[in-house]
């Protein structure tokens, strides 16, 4: 299949575009390059075509969605750093949402039908019940996951009214790296966990912090759903060929495993061999203790299991990311 994938450059964009490629697809990438970068594609896809294009321009991306002949579009391209999304919600509204408005209506003058977007745990807010299934009510609370809300509904209405058909995947805690170091996460700047403990075992920070101890789960500290960039991916291929047009999807992606801050900090000091010092800090408004999936619908409907989720093997993959690229892809 001809396929367009926007974010194409960045962190879980380059490591679906491998595994499309490999599996036989033709991929274009479409990135503005505000996020990612030009190298992670060109590894990714053996250097295939990446236009270097805004979602906002909705005539550049329907001369590219006609011009390649595109047939089904992948879509990462968003900014989703919660906090930043507090500080400034116009910027989300507008990268966003408009932003995936904008791509809708390319793909409805190019007569393309199908869809996979990144969608986010986020839009569930502080689910009263887990694990957390799809029919947890969306309750987003905050910008970021309102923004991803907002797109999902979008959707809902151009598959109803205009027979659009579209997978919207609900990302846990995206995390590890390829297998083979080629590929990793280069996040600027980095917010996510296990990239900063792993900074601090490259020497690059002093101590990693640690945001409440004195949560109701087993050591005290947040428990999330770590699962790997590569079975994301894999859901990724999953999904393109479950489209319908006309037909939506709506899954979880988690690893349906919960692991806690300290059993991460504590098992990447095993995988390292460095000490990593922590130093206990007070908990952040809005952290809720623990979040973890209910992933059996993906299992159902897309005959998804997380293959590469365990702790080891992200940390693992992880740190042979992170050792040969001590400063991403800047170096590369
Ligand atoms: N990383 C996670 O744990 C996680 C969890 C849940 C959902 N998600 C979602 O998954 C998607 C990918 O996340 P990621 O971690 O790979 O992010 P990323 O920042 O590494 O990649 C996003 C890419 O989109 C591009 N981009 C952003 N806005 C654009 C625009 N207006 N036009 C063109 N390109 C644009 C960036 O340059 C970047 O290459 C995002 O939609 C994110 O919200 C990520």
């Amino acid at each position: 299949m001809k396929i367009l994938v926007t974010g194409a450059a960045g962190y879980i964009g380059s490591h679906t575009c491998r595994l499309l490629t490999d599996s036989g697809h033709q991929v274009y990438g479409y990135d503005n390059l505000s996020r990612g970068h030009r190298e992670a594609f060109s590894r990714a896809t053996g250097g295939r075509l990446l236009i270097e294009g805004d979602l906002l321009d909705t005539l550049q991306l329907k001369e590219a969605l006609q011009q390649l002949e595109i047939e089904a579009v992948v879509h990462f391209a968003a900014f989703g750093l919660v906090g930043e999304s507090v500080k400034n919600p116009e910027m989300y509204h507008r990268n966003n949402v408009e932003g995936s408005a904008s791509l809708l209506h390319a793909m409805h003058e190019a007569s393309v039908r199908l869809l996979v977007v990144s969608s986010t745990t986020a839009i569930y807010g502080e689910p009263k019940t887990m694990p957390i299934s799809e029919n947890s009510p969306a309750a987003p609370i905050n910008p970021y996951g309102q923004s991803k809300w907002d797109v999902e509904c979008l959707l809902q209405q151009a598959c109803e009214h205009n027979g659009l058909g579209f997978a919207a995947l609900r990302y846990f805690n995206a995390a590890g790296a390829a297998p083979d170091g080629m590929l990793g996460e280069d996040h600027r700047p980095e917010t996510h966990l296990i990239p900063i403990v792993l900074q601090v075992a490259l020497g690059q920070r002093d101590r990693i912090q640690i945001f409440g101890d004195d949560y109701p789960t087993p050591d005290g500290t947040c428990v999330r759903d770590y699962v790997h960039v590569n079975d994301l991916a894999d859901a990724h291929l999953k999904a393109v060929n479950t489209l319908t047009p006309g037909e939506s999807i709506q899954v979880n992606l988690g690893s349906g495993i919960g692991t806690s801050v300290l059993e991460i900090v504590k098992h990447a000091r095993h995988v390292t061999g460095h000490p990593i010092p922590a130093e206990m800090a007070g908990r952040r408004c809005g952290d809720p203790p623990l979040l973890i999936a209910d992933n059996s619908k993906a299992q159902t409907v897309l005959g998804w299991t997380p293959k590469y989720s365990s702790l080891d093997s992200i940390l693992t993959s992880a740190w042979r990311w992170h050792q040969k690229h001590p400063h991403g892809y800047q170096a590369t």
